[in-house]
């Protein structure tokens, strides 16, 4: 049975969708009762609308990060919520000088609340700690704040529901430099088509009210995990960030 379920977890099938299995090939057809001549008892109009929680435009009037969280535990408009243990909001000092920016919690971070506490999480602790930097140095979040199902890329429909909170997140923090980690961080943040293997080691501006953030693109320690010679760029760029925060 315990390998079953390791196998079912290796292919990404990780969440119960009801408690009975429903063999869909040979489950009869539905039967459809034909009743003629029946006003609905509902037009769809007179339909109630989805709890959405806040939509974007309403979250410039979030000022704390606990009502950003608020806002986002209450918020129904990313289907991944459905499927996740809990919200990953953040970890790390709020008043940092630098945020770290990734994609979306995986299994280890979907247990615990926190992003980065994984494989790729261990190995993102012992980069900043070559650069001197440690969680009460840094901040933390993602792009996307609920784990998709088997560590899948989360789709351009799930980015953009929750652009609009790692938007507000990076607002209220405020900090002197991100870095943003691997593809999906770069792509929907520093809006560029760049691949990261091309994109990575740029110096980005991106706009805060008033002023622009200087963002570094770095490659995502997930992916330095299964592709190691990568390390040396990695490297490079984690010098590059150190030069940036050493300058008076
Ligand atoms: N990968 C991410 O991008 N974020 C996490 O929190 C963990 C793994």
């Amino acid at each position: 049975m315990a390998a079953v379920l390791r196998f079912y977890a290796d292919i990404g099938v990780d969440a119960v969708v009801g408690e009975t299995a429903l063999d869909h090939f040979n489950a009869p057809a539905p039967i459809t009762p034909v009743r003629e001549n029946v006003t609905p008892l509902l037009r769809p109009q007179s339909l109630p609308t989805l709890q959405q929680g806040a939509p974007a435009n309403d979250l410039a009037d979030i000022t704390t990060l606990a009502d950003l969280r608020a806002a986002l535990e209450a918020f129904d408009g990313c289907a991944l919520k459905a499927t996740a243990t809990r919200l990953v909001f953040a970890d790390g000092n709020p008043a940092a000088k630098v945020m770290l920016v990734g994609e979306a919690p995986g299994g280890d971070e979907d247990r615990q609340g926190l992003p980065f506490v994984g494989r790729a999480g261990q190995l993102l602790d012992l980069m900043l700690a070559a650069i001197g930097l440690d969680r009460t140095k840094v901040y933390i979040t993602n792009v996307i704040a609920w784990r998709p199902p088997g560590n899948r890329t989360p789709t351009p429909a799930e980015i953009q529901s929750c652009l609009p909170f790692v938007t507000r997140h990076i607002e209220l923090i405020n900090p002197d430099v991100m870095v943003c980690l691997g593809n999906v961080s770069v792509q929907t943040l520093l809006k560029t088509r760049e691949g990261i293997t091309r994109a990575r080691g740029q110096w980005f501006d991106y706009p805060l009210p008033g002023r622009n953030l200087p963002a570094l693109a770095m490659l995502h320690p997930a992916f330095l995990l299964r592709s190691p010679a990568f390390k040396r760029q990695a490297w490079a760029d984690l010098q590059a960030l150190r030069a940036v925060l050493v300058k008076p």
